[in-house]
């Protein structure tokens, strides 16, 4: 870790602009609205690109391993442009505390601070250490994942992992829109044996009911209309007795908010009360993000997974039942170790029988420290994994197609969320299913709730006419 020269020795040319670059999942754009807040009261200001900051910062994913490159070649990119002129650059989130030792020791990335997703309040008197110039020591040697708290020795660096922390004192600073995501829980106990996340977010906690709902009342105030709940496993979610079903019918008791989603539930303990809210309450959005990562019940057991295909399946089923014309979508890995051809077809054949309105396809990477990478090795090849990509993804284009094509003439509300960039003369929106409807521009504002019948579709978004008020 190195301090900028000009920062240690005058404190008068040291700005409070920051520009906060974020990467990755919904979490993380939700923690940089914590961070802006949290700094926002210390006297920080915000800027939107790097090259005005006087502290760069970015919140970083280490979920798949080209999200890495991204922050690498961000950093040297702002340090070259930059040329010369003193600027602060940070990392936090997931890359912080998983990369904590390479990020500290890489003399070329020279990174000021270094701090994970536990130990954002302390960014301003990490900032004013930094500011009042404190030498940083050699970095500390040891285990990959130790507990290190920040010490006046070590002024930019905190990647504590809490076993409390949910900032449920802080509101975030977010940008006017329709809709605001909120995390209800934070870390994850499951150890699906790719993910790094439980290594990077440490273990689950959750808000208390009270404090979610005090959240989701201001944000009515502030004119959302929509909130997204978050969580790395939000049917974990438990606080008091009081579980996931039970926060959600209180949310949706509050006026003016019209709509409520979450992401992402495990498959492995989706209890019957989330699947009745789902069925029962009209404001829990009918769509399910489903992560099923394999459909080879040897590879899901090998995944850590703890549910098999017939397991999952039967799932699906009671979803549908109980709430039919529900849109599902999924997560899959291709490619984790030791899959073979066959076994991949039944990730094929599971997904033609669940028929997922969408899907992410990701091949497997190894992500360091993980039970994958102690125990198996990355041995399906590149191009292997490319070609189940590639099939995979042409088989969900199809069946994403088919559920939208079967929607046209049908009427749905889509709730407004802004105007379509390219011309000008259409507004996008999203049915309750979270699908896309470009409808034509009318006099439509964000946040409207607009009845459109379905006019056309392809495999990613629907097109739409608003019906005559
Ligand atoms: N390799 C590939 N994909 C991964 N995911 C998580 N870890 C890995 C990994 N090591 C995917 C999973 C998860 C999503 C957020 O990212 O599908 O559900
Ligand atoms: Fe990772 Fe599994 Fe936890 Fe999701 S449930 S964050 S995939 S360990």
């Amino acid at each position: 870790m190195t301090i900028s020269s000009s920062l240690m020795s005058d404190d008068k040319g040291f700005g409070k602009a920051v520009y906060i670059a974020t990467y990755g999942c919904q979490m993380n754009e939700y923690d940089s609205e914590l961070v802006r807040s949290i700094l926002a009261q210390a006297g920080y200001v915000f800027v939107d690109g790097a090259n005005e900051a006087d502290i760069v910062l970015l919140n970083t994913c280490s979920v798949r391993e080209n999200a890495h490159r991204k922050v690498y070649g961000h950093i040297h990119e702002i340090r070259h442009k930059r040329q010369g002129r003193p600027v602060v650059i940070g990392v936090l989130g997931c890359m912080a505390t998983g990369l904590r030792q390479e990020l500290m020791d890489d003399r070329a990335l020279a990174l000021d601070l270094v701090v994970g997703p536990d130990s954002y309040k302390r960014l301003p008197q990490i900032l004013t250490a930094i500011r009042a110039g404190l030498k940083p020591a050699p970095t500390l040697q040891g285990a990959r994942y130790p507990m290190i708290t920040t010490t006046m020795e070590h002024p930019g660096y905190d990647v504590t992992l809490s076993e409390f922390e949910t900032y449920a004192d802080v509101y975030p600073t977010r940008s006017a829109g329709v809709n605001a995501w909120v995390a209800v829980m934070r870390g994850c106990n499951n150890f699906c044996s790719f993910c790094i996340v439980p290594y990077t977010r440490g273990r689950e906690r959750s808000r208390p009911v009270e404090n979610v709902l005090d959240e989701v009342k201001r944000l009515a105030d502030d004119g959302f209309k929509q909130v997204t709940l978050l969580g790395q496993n939000v049917n974990s979610y438990r606080h008091d007795g009081k579980d996931f079903a039970h926060l959600l019918d209180e949310i949706s008791k509050i006026k003016r908010i019209a709509r409520i989603r979450f992401t992402s539930p495990h498959p492995k303990d989706f209890p019957e009360s989330l699947i009745r809210v789902l069925g029962e309450n009209p404001k829990v959005c009918k769509q399910v993000h489903l992560p099923l990562q394999a459909g080879n019940d040897r590879v899901l057991a090998l995944m850590n997974r703890h549910y098999t295909g017939a397991v999952f399946m039967d799932l699906v089923t009671r979803i549908r039942r109980a709430c039919p014309g529900i849109a599902l979508s999924t997560d899959i890995i291709v490619g984790f170790p030791t899959e073979t051809g066959l076994e991949f077809n039944d990730t094929v054949r599971l997904m033609q029988e669940a028929a997922f309105d969408s899907a992410f396809i990701f091949k497997y990477s190894v992500r360091p420290n993980t039970e994958a990478e102690r125990r198996l090795k990355d041995d399906v090849p590149e191009k292997e994994k490319t070609e189940r990509i590639v099939r995979i993804n042409k088989i969900q284009t199809d069946i994403s197609l088919g559920k939208n094509k079967a929607l046209i003439g049908q009427i749905e509300p889509v709730l407004i969320e802004s105007v379509v960039l390219s011309k000008g003369n259409s507004v996008y929106g999203r049915n309750d299913a979270n699908k896309i409807v470009v409808l034509p521009k009318g006099n439509f504002k964000p946040g409207d709730m607009v009845q459109a019948r379905i006019t056309a579709a392809t495999p990613h978004q629907l097109k739409g006419e608003p019906l005559a008020s």
